[in-house]
Formats: C-alpha cells, sequence, structure tokens
C-alpha cells in the first residue's frame, strides 16, 4: 500500500500509449503511490452499454487522484451502431464519461496551464504563460437540451419570450434547444479558484471572459458574480473581455495577459488556442478538481489515425501527472517532472512527429525519466 491510490483511466486509442510513456515517469520519481486500473471507453460502451461503468465510479469514490488518457466518443446515432447486438434498439444514449465525471464528482475547475517551455519548435512566442480557469459543470454543457422539442416546451417558450423570426411558427420537430445554464454559486467559486491561484502563486492579473453584452442573463450573471469576487482580491489587477475580443488580442499579444477565467464553453475555446500557443495538443494538460478528487488529463482526445503507432507525443499527459502531484501536495516531485521536461524540451534531441522529429512515444516519456 503506496501513501496514495491513484485511479489510472488510460482510456482508448493514443490514451494507453501516453499513459505508459507516464508510468515511467512516476515510476522513476519514486512517488509513494499504488496506481489502480479503472475501466472507461469506448470498449466499454460497446460491450456494456457504459463508457464509464459503476466499478469505475466506486473506484473514483476511494482514490486520492486519477489520471487520465483519453476516450473515443461518437454521435448518438454511431454508438448505438457500434453496441454488441443485444444492446442495440434498447434506446441506450452514450454520454461522455469525462463529462460524466465532472457532473457526478462536482469537479467544477477545469485549470489548464499553457506555459511555453523554451525552445519549443512549435511555441507562438517564447515567454507566454497563461493559465485558464474554465468553470467545468454547468452553462452549455449542463446537458439540458431537446431535439426534437417537447411540446410543453415549445409552448412555453413561446409564452415567456419573444419569438425571433426564423423561431416563430416552426413545428417542434424543426429547431433544437441546448439550454446555457450558469449559477450564481457555479459563477462564484470558479472565480475565486482563479483568484486564490493568482494570490498563491504572485499572478499578477484576471481576466474575466464572457459575452456579457449579448448573452445578457447568463454571462451577465456571470460577469456580476465575478466582480464581486474580484473586489475581495484588491491586489489583483481585474479586467474583462468579450469571448470573441479575447481570441484576437490573445493570438496578437498573449503577454497582456496571465490568469483567465471563462464559464464552461469559452474556457473549452480559449484554453484550446492557449495551449496551442504553446505547442499544441501534444502539450496542453489539464486538471479537473473538485473538493475531494482531482482528476488530471491531456486535453487531447483519442486520436485514432495514431493510435497503437507509438507516434502520440506523451508531454501533456507527464505536464498532468506534475499537476496531479502539486495537487497532492507534492510539489517538489512536480517541479522535478516539469524541469525534466523542460530540460528534453530544451535539449531537442528527442522529439515526437509534432515537434518535427520521429521518436517514440515511450523514447519521450524514456528520455524525460532519465532527466530526473
Ligand atoms: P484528438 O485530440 O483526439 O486529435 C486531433 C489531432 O490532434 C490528432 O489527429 C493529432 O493530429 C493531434 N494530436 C492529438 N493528441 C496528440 C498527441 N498527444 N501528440 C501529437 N498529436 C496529437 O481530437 P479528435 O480527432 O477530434 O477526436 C478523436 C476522438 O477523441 C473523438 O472520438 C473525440 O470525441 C475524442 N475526444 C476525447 C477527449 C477526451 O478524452 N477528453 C477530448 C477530445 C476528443
Ligand atoms: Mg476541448
Amino acid at each position: 500500500m503506496g501513501k496514495y491510490r491513484i485511479a489510472w483511466l488510460p482510456g482508448d486509442g493514443i490514451g494507453i500509449e501516453v499513459m505508459d510513456a507516464t508510468r515511467l515517469v512516476l515510476d522513476r520519481l519514486g512517488l509513494d503511490a499504488e496506481y489502480i486500473h479503472g475501466d472507461i471507453g469506448w470498449e466499454f460502451w460497446c460491450k456494456e452499454a457504459d463508457a464509464l461503468p459503476a466499478r469505475t465510479v466506486d473506484l473514483l469514490k476511494n482514490v486520492d487522484a486519477a489520471l487520465f488518457g483519453a476516450i473515443t466518443s461518437k454521435p448518438v446515432k454511431d454508438s448505438e451502431a457500434e453496441l454488441v447486438p443485444e444492446l442495440r434498439g434498447k434506446g441506450l444514449v452514450y454520454r461522455s464519461p469525462i463529462v460524466r465525471m465532472r457532473q457526478m464528482f462536482d469537479l467544477y475547475t477545469c485549470l489548464r496551464p499553457c506555459k511555453a517551455y523554451p525552445g519549443n519548435p512549435l511555441n507562438h512566442k517564447e515567454g507566454i504563460d497563461l493559465v485558464v480557469f474554465r468553470e467545468n459543470t454547468e452553462d452549455l454543457y449542463a446537458g439540458v437540451e431537446f431535439n426534437p422539442v417537447p411540446d410543453e416546451l415549445a409552448a412555453t417558450l413561446r409564452k415567456l419570450s419573444k419569438p425571433f423570426a426564423a423561431f416563430d411558427g416552426l413545428a417542434s420537430d424543426q429547431y433544437a434547444v441546448s439550454c446555457k445554464i450558469n449559477t450564481k454559486k457555479g459563477s462564484e467559486r470558479i472565480v475565486r479558484a482563479a483568484y486564490e491561484f493568482a494570490a498563491k502563486h504572485g499572478r499578477k492579473k484576471v481576466t474575466i471572459v464572457h459575452k456579457a453584452n449579448v448573452v445578457r442573463a447568463t454571462d451577465g450573471l456571470f460577469l456580476e458574480e465575478a466582480k464581486k469576487v474580484a473586489k475581495q482580491f484588491p491586489g489583483i489587477e481585474t479586467d474583462d473581455a468579450n469571448i470573441d475580443a479575447i481570441g484576437m488580442w490573445l493570438l496578437k499579444n498573449p503577454f497582456n495577459y496571465d490568469v483567465l477565467v471563462a464559464p464552461n464553453l469559452y474556457g473549452d475555446i480559449i484554453s484550446d488556442l492557449c495551449a496551442q500557443m504553446v505547442g499544441g495538443l501534444g502539450f496542453g494538460c489539464s486538471g479537473n478538481i473538485g473538493l475531494k478528487l482531482g482528476v488530471f488529463e491531456p486535453t487531447h482526445g483519442s486520436a485514432p489515425k495514431h493510435a497503437g503507432k507509438q507516434k502520440a507525443n506523451p508531454i501533456a499527459t507527464i505536464l498532468a501527472a506534475k499537476m496531479m502531484l502539486d495537487w497532492l501536495g507534492e510539489t517538489a516531485m512536480g517541479a522535478r517532472v516539469e524541469a525534466a521536461t523542460a530540460a528534453v524540451i530544451a535539449e531537442g534531441k528527442v522529439r515526437t512527429y509534432d515537434m518535427g522529429g520521429s521518436s517514440t512515444t515511450m523514447e519521450m516519456g524514456r528520455a524525460i525519466a532519465d532527466k530526473l
């Protein structure tokens, strides 16, 4: 029995390879941990109609943290078609395991640091160091969606809101509705997490991202709650920006920004933009953090076209493991993993295909482990 119990969730596709490479690093580091495998991913959807089986949920209730590789998701109709024959035609609906984990364990913070490690040929500019806090449980990802729209909802919508031209008089199977739901509690706690992080790590500025001038109800509420929190941190500069404008500004002058906080969808978008500025999907790491559990993962998916070829860059997952170590309080180990990763990047001898090289996933993992 180690000091920590860690759920080990490789998933499928390149998730398996990047996790193997990451394990080399953790094992060399000598973290006193027990890694417990959990079933998750496409295989379990096909065989059991559940990509996140109940046994994995139970495992997650009894661990200190989880490291998650990647999984495949497919649209509703394609998913149904890939079920084993005896499970087809029962109305079983695929739901993303990562979205379920976030909601089930209230992992309300999605933390995505985006740092340009010196010498990475993929850096948009050297010196970029951004941290994105994305709300992780509500907003347009709340899962309250209708297609077709039930008559009851259609009638209520017509009664309560002034129908815009295209919607007026439409039959209920001619449109769909996804609800953007933002709560005061959900907005307050993600913004507070961003400011607390900024205060703890000596960050100078927090930028609140929204579209409150157009999406008045929900983004208006988010911005209002955010400004209340900001007042409690007078030592940290606050500004806010529209989601569309920030795309241009971030690309033009990333050095004007430091910590960014946003509702779920906007956070998803800007974190991909920020990740691309520091090397792309092979470098984007992410923590899904609640009060009791943290699930750490690369932001990329299962990249089926590269699966099983030892091509994928494991750095995103290795940096996710670094975030996990920090979250567990093992910050000295976290710093060693980051320094080793930075050293391999700077040296430029071992590079996966995305960095212009031909090293394998395991070679990258081994090179980083060797630098520890
Ligand atoms: P993806 O992130 O899997 O891959 C897109 C492309 O990015 C790849 O084809 C590859 O060129 C590059 N890439 C991704 N990871 C890389 C790595 N570690 N090293 C080097 N290059 C890398 O996104 P895609 O193709 O849209 O989705 C594939 C599957 O993954 C889908 O089923 C999707 O639903 C799922 N997905 C799962 C996520 C998760 O597990 N959290 C997140 C995003 C997508
Ligand atoms: Mg994304």
